[in-house]
């Protein structure tokens, strides 16, 4: 895939979220172009998603270097290093936040999870610090418990998605690199001089993304956590977004002088998203909008039993689903547990 010099970085977290990072071979850099080298062939849905993250792209044959490095993977760095039955659950995937790496490691491996961590960052130059799950994402402010395994002491960092910088510390905020689509995804569908308020905003991921890509009039970005509000101030001042990004550090669902204000609402609190549905209503303009609602829910429930449950809750705060304009499962967070988004036009 060949990208400007600029998009580089974005290139390589999209290609990386994908799974379609090539690391046997070396990244190219050639006339002011960056030529990331893939897995395989671009399937259709790769291709859409590369529209929707960079715009402007290429698919295009290169002669890579080989990377040179001593183990592939962690898998083979670690042989000799862990009991044989242990290799096998060796974690093959992995999150990167900035220059930060969260691995997931088996209870069965914990005890080696600083070898590990050191494997990894051998492998993994640009990685700064490891961190390691120990916990599931938890409590109102939705972050995870980690435990620091290798690195600097500050676990602050700056994450780049689509050209953009995400201040941040993972110990304190909750942040999903992989949602890189779907923010996008949304941003794609904002048309000009709405207003738009992020119900659960963390440190401002979709607002900086949407009013960076639109001529939006004010995002209202609301996070209970005030960590959270306080990296989202910092990163609407690095994207230079000041004046038209509005941190509130509020319960959503408390009273707020912003009833009737937005064309468009983005709730993702999957847990929560359905019990506070009203509340979204009651930010909507009284002509209605869109909103966006993420939840997870389990293989078993259907989309028609969902889709009826929203309708019910709209209705109970007096207004009305005209469409459901997208239905979409995108990502598989538990064994038959998906991350769905639903994107409603209510009146
Ligand atoms: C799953 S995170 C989503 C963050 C952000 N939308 C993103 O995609 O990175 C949910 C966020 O909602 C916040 N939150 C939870 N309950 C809230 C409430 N009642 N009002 C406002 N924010 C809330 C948490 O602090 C957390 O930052």
């Amino acid at each position: 895939m060949v990208v400007e010099k600029t998009l580089g970085q974005n290139a390589m977290n999209l290609v990386k979220s994908l799974n379609l990072l090539n690391e046997r071979l070396k990244v190219a850099v050639l006339n002011g172009k960056v030529i990331v080298p893939l897995t395989r062939e671009p399937v259709e849905s790769d291709l859409e998603a590369f529209k929707l993250g960079l715009k402007r792209f290429q698919i295009a044959e290169h002669m890579f270097k080989i990377r040179k490095v001593s183990s592939r993977n962690l898998v083979e760095a670690l042989k000799g290093k862990l009991p044989q039955d242990l290799i096998k659950i060796v974690p093959r995937s992995y999150d990167i936040i900035g220059d930060i790496a969260i691995l997931d490691i088996p209870k069965e491996l914990r005890t080696y999870a600083k070898t590990i961590s050191e494997a990894f960052k051998i492998l993994n130059p640009r990685v700064k610090a490891v961190l390691m799950k120990a916990g599931p994402v938890k409590d109102i402010f939705r972050v995870r418990q980690y435990v620091v395994l290798n690195g600097r002491p500050s676990t602050v960092t700056h994450h780049v998605e689509h050209g953009l910088i995400f201040r941040l510390n993972p110990l304190k905020v909750f942040f999903n690199p992989r949602l890189i689509h779907e923010r996008q995804r949304v941003a794609s569908m904002v048309g000009g001089s709405e207003t738009i308020i992020d119900m659960f905003a963390g440190v401002g991921a979709f607002p900086i993304i949407i009013a960076r890509s639109k001529d939006v009039r004010k995002i209202y970005g609301i996070d209970v956590n005030p960590e959270a509000i306080s990296f989202m101030l910092q990163n609407i001042i690095l994207n230079k977004l000041r004046g038209r990004i509005v941190a509130v550090l509020a319960d959503a669902t408390s009273e707020l002088p912003l009833g009737g204000l937005a064309d468009r609402v983005i709730m993702n609190l999957p847990e929560r998203s359905l019990e506070f549905l009203g509340d979204a209503c009651r930010f909507l303009k009284p002509g209605g909008g869109i909103i966006h609602i993420y939840i997870f829910i389990n293989e078993k429930v259907s989309e028609g039993l969902l889709l009826q449950e929203i309708h019910s809750r709209v209705c109970e705060v007096g207004r009305k689903v005209v469409s459901v304009e997208s239905f979409r499962r995108f990502k598989e967070v538990a064994p038959k547990e998906w991350h769905v988004v639903a994107d409603v036009k209510v009146a």
